[in-house]
């Protein structure tokens, strides 16, 4: 299996072009399912999560064409579900990733039956998709659960209904509202998720013909159409990418201009950097980061957008080990989300977990050691570590970082990193 191989202590200066946004490609691939004309993305990332999502769509009858190459980042991507051939995600596929669960509500939309697998994906949690099948339910749909499948069914299609999400779910929301696109009547989403792949999704769907309004606020309202229509549409840039880089330039004390990256979609991350003591600022083609003074401790709260992302929960963890005091950084997204802990503590850092929160006091220096990916922004907190680090890092287990960071080691080497990939 590939490694990383990271020799740390070099401050990253230059330019970094942000891809497109992961978390809002696969929904917008999904959305694909949901007519028989063309959905032309672009800006689309080369990332494993996207190769997997085309293999699943694939199976479903949808055919795809990619063009572009490393040579033009922002690859195009052409779907087309002219007919859907088939409407079960087999356990291979989705077990692969997560979000795969984001082809039910459109098969159930559109083919009025939908059998999927039930998902794995991170290790973040137990991550239940209950809420997704309740409102599916909502809408009319009749929902089995048979040997870790969901097999769902509704022979005279969805129809619209008020559904109300007890918490805030990404996934869950984006199902909901690409079924009622085509569910017949009104559906209004209370306490829909806010986050801007949902909001990307729903400004794509309303290029395909849909009827949504309060689209990136926590209402959403839904007219049903009777179809759907071909679009083109250009994906937001990956905030997670652009805030992991962020924290990168600042725990190398560098200076860099991330170019594409849009400042809204990482607020609450530069507010709480801004009291740590690094500098966000908006350029004419993104944002410039570097150090506004010496890091210091902060503390953090993971919340639904527009708070602090927990995608970047690992990384700002990893800034605040070499941070000047302490910092107690509480996850209230998932459970279970500290597997970096013990792999930031064997590269010298001094955290202290209790229940949800860790106590993270700040150290000198990390130093470098081999260390083990768990998940996808784990594994980016740990190159972070490694970059800064003194001495030499391997990284093991990177396919994690290969599902949703695109070209990770070029962009970073272009920065002046000392960074390789060691095939094996
Ligand atoms: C999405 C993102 C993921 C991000 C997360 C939170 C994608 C592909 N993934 O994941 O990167 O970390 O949002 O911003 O977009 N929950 C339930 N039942 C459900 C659904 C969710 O209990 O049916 C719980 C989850 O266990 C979790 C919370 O709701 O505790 C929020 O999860 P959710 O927003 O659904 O995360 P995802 O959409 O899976």
């Amino acid at each position: 299996m590939d490694k990383i191989r990271i020799k740390g202590g070099r401050p990253l200066r230059g330019k970094i072009p942000i891809s497109g946004a992961k978390n809002a490609a696969l929904k917008l691939m999904a959305a694909s399912l949901l007519t028989d004309e063309v959905l032309a993305l672009s800006n689309v990332p080369q990332l494993a999560d996207i190769a997997t999502m085309a293999n699943l769509l694939g199976q479903h009858g949808v055919s795809i064409g990619l063009n572009g190459s490393n040579a033009t980042p922002g690859h195009t991507m052409e779907l087309r579900a002219a007919t859907i051939t088939n409407v079960t995600a087999p356990y291979e596929l989705v077990r692969k990733m997560r979000a795969s669960i984001m082809v039910l509500g459109p098969l159930v939309a559109r083919c009025h039956a939908a059998k999927v697998s039930l998902p794995g994906g991170c290790a973040i949690g137990t991550r239940p998709v209950d809420l997704h099948i309740a409102a599916l339910e909502r809408m009319g749909a009749e929902i089995t659960l048979d040997d870790g499948y969901i097999n769902a069914s509704a022979p005279k299609g969805l129809r619209g209904a008020e559904i109300v999400f007890p918490i805030v779910t990404v996934t869950g929301t984006e199902n909901a509202m690409m079924a009622a696109t085509l569910a017949k009547g009104e559906t209004l989403i209370v306490n829909a998720a806010r986050e801007p792949e949902v909001a990307d999704l729903a400004h794509c769907l309303v290029a395909m013909g849909a009827e949504i309004d309060g689209i990136g606020t926590d209402r959403l309202r839904i007219v049903g159409k009777d179809r759907l229509h071909g679009a083109s549409h250009t994906i937001i840039p990956d905030r997670i990418e652009a805030g992991t880089f962020v924290m990168a330039v600042a725990m190398t004390d560098g200076d860099v201009e991330l170019i594409g990256a849009r400042q809204e979609h990482i607020q609450s991350a530069c507010d709480v950097l801004a009291r740590a003591g690094v500098a966000v600022e908006k350029t004419g083609q993104g944002l410039r980061v570097c150090r506004s003074g010496v890091l210091r401790g902060v503390d953090v709260t993971t919340e639904p957008f527009p708070g602090f992302p927990t995608d970047l929960q690992a990384q700002m963890m990893t800034l605040m080990c070499v941070a000047e005091g302490a910092s107690m950084i509480t996850e209230t997204i998932f459970e279970n989300r500290f597997m970096h802990v013990p792999e930031l503590a064997r590269m010298g850092a001094d955290i202290t977990v209790h229940g949800s929160s860790a106590m993270v006091r700040g150290v000198p220096k990390l130093k470098g050691a081999p260390v083990m990916a768990t998940d996808l922004r784990a594994s980016g907190s740990l190159v972070l570590a490694g970059l800064a680090a003194e001495g030499e890092t391997t990284l093991s287990r990177i396919y994690h970082l290969d599902r949703g960071y695109e070209r990770l080691e070029e962009k970073l080497r272009a920065c002046g990193a000392e960074i390789e990939r060691i095939r094996g």
